[in-house]
């Protein structure tokens, strides 16, 4: 039996770079008999960036609907809340010391910011609060407290997991072998989604999809991609951010039809209004599903509550070993 773990952070509302690159993936793996899975909303992640105690519980909500709307089911996977798990903190304090602060320096969200810091000729650490830079090491300590496996994420997540397994063989050179070193699970077709400007989609760009928004904003967004200037009639690109959206909703060979269609001029509205429909129709079925989670949140609670009891039974065992190979029990 594998064991697969992964969580999303509550920062935002989910996006279909969100569903695509993580969510779907992970449910697909998740109906596999050979596979225990442990997934989670890290909510404690999300405190490096959010603004208030609304933004909290409205994201929150918005996350763990969407995981159970797009098909997770709570018998198959431990499905939980990260700060119902205590022992995630403990063992993050224990890592901490096999950690090179060299390794977080070059970890890319601290980095990221240090360099728009300097290029905006501000302090190189303003905004940076400890959480942010101490990111990583929480996030191993996610990973090891299950032995996860496999971490399925988008390929921007691919340094994290690699960081954990240098945190985990430090720990084990220092202490022996106990922890397991993690590999990450990425969807080859799907790991980096464009957003509506082409560049990577993503809650930071302002270029998101929202997933379970209602019709009318799905529509606007997707009137929203960025085109060129080309003319009904004259010759798209395959290229072009609509042919790459569109190709998510469809079989193969609907996807071919559509793109040429574009390839013989097909004009941008229409083009959308076809993105549009296949999207909605898509998505429709989970939306409804969502918008009963999120009239039914005590349903919700009651299922995190019952993940979380599961995944502390692990949680404990893990933490277990994990003292008595520091000599602290
Ligand atoms: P965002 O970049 O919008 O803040 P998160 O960092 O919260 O998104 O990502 C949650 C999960 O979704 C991660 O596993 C991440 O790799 C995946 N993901 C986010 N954006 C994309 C994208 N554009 N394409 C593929 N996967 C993505
Ligand atoms: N860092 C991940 C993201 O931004 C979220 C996350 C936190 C995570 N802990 C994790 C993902 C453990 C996989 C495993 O998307």
């Amino acid at each position: 039996m594998k064991r697969v773990l992964t969580g999303i952070k509550p920062t935002g509302y989910a996006h279909i770079g969100n569903y695509f690159g993580a969510i779907k993936p992970a449910i697909e793996l998740s109906k596999r008999e050979d596979y225990e899975c442990f997934y989670f909303i890290a909510d404690y992640h999300a405190l490096t960036t959010l603004n208030s105690k609304a933004e909290m519980k409205e994201y929150f909500y918005n996350i763990a609907c969407t995981w159970l709307a797009c098909g997770l089911d709570p018998k198959k996977v431990v499905f939980y809340r990260q700060s119902d798990i205590k022992e995630d903190f403990e063992l993050n304090w224990i890592l901490c010391n096999v950690t090179p602060k060299g390794l977080m320096n070059r970890a890319h969200a601290y980095k990221a910011l240090v360099e728009k810091n300097e290029a905006n000729g501000l302090d190189r650490d303003d905004k940076v609060n400890m959480g942010l830079y101490n990111y990583p090491i929480l996030m191993s300590a996610d990973i090891m407290l299950f032995d996860a496996d496999y971490v399925p994420v988008g390929l921007d997540q691919k340094q994290h997991i690699e960081i954990a397994r240098d945190i985990a063989h430090n720990f084990n050179i220092k202490y022996g072998e106990t922890l397991k070193e993690p590999m990450e699970y990425i969807d080859k077709n799907n790991n980096t989604l464009v957003g509506l400007d082409g560049r990577k989609m993503s809650k930071s760009y302002n270029n998101t999809i929202r997933l379970f928004g209602d019709e009318n904003e799905l529509k606007k967004a997707i009137f929203r991609v960025v085109t060129d200037s080309r003319l009904p009639g004259e010759p798209k690109d395959a290229d072009c951010t609509v042919n790459k959206l569109y190709k998510l909703f469809v079989s193969e060979s609907k996807a071919k039809e559509f793109e040429e269609d574009l390839l013989k001029g097909l004009g941008w509205g229409d083009a959308k209004k076809q993105l549009f429909e296949v999207a909605n129709r898509y998505i429709s079925p989970m939306r409804e599903k969502f918008n009963y989670y999120m009239a039914h949140k005590k349903e919700v609670d009651a299922i995190l509550d019952e993940g979380a009891e599961k995944a502390r039974v692990v949680a404990r065992k893990v933490l277990k070993r994990v003292r008595k190979a520091i000599g602290a029990e």
